[in-house]
């Protein structure tokens, strides 16, 4: 219950703070720092491995906790917000890799890249948001380990790094 009236609290003053956002200023500051909040309470916690870009929220398909349960031979969508300083970012190059053991593979991501094509990036409040699916290859071993995510732009500098706990699952 607490949760949802602080949810409908939120909703309500980003829908105030937005029509006061035209005037700008001290109000939008508020309202950034207030909508910052809202999005790391609803993402899911990840390791950030020295993005560029500050990643402002995650979310799996159907992962709710972590490790992240994945099963085998599934196609799992992955959204991501961050805020890309203004700079207009339309081009993002993956690069993820499953890590079990210490042991790297390389995760085959679609659309690859996204380079604005698919409908795969938008801007977002403070910044841009993007999705992309990460197939489960059946080869990967029935363990617990880590997806590594990677995002380059054209010039392949690193944007955006993040890293989260996943259970492979039959
Ligand atoms: C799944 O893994 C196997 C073995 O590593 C590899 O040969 C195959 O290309 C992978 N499939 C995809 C779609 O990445």
């Amino acid at each position: 219950m607490r949760g949802a009236f602080m949810d409908y609290y939120l909703k309500l003053l980003f829908v105030i703070c937005a029509v006061h956002q035209i005037t700008g200023g001290v109000i939008k500051s508020t309202t950034d720092a207030a909508y910052k909040k809202y999005l790391s309470l609803r993402s899911l916690p990840f390791e950030d491995c020295g993005s560029l870009y500050q990643v402002s929220y995650l979310d799996i398909e159907s992962c709710t906790k972590l490790p992240c349960s994945m099963a085998r031979n599934a196609i799992v969508k992955v959204t991501v917000r961050f805020d890309d300083n203004g700079n207009g970012v339309s081009f993002l190059k993956h690069e993820v890799q499953w890590v079990f053991n210490y042991i790297k593979s390389r995760a085959a991501i679609t659309p690859d890249p996204c380079d604005g094509y698919h409908g795969c990036i938008e801007s977002a409040s403070n910044g841009k948001a993007y999705w992309a699916n990460v197939f489960v290859n059946e080869t990967l071993p029935v363990m617990k380990g880590s997806m590594l995510w990677e995002s380059k732009d054209a010039n392949d500098q690193n944007l955006i790094c993040f890293q989260v706990p996943v259970v492979i699952t039959v």
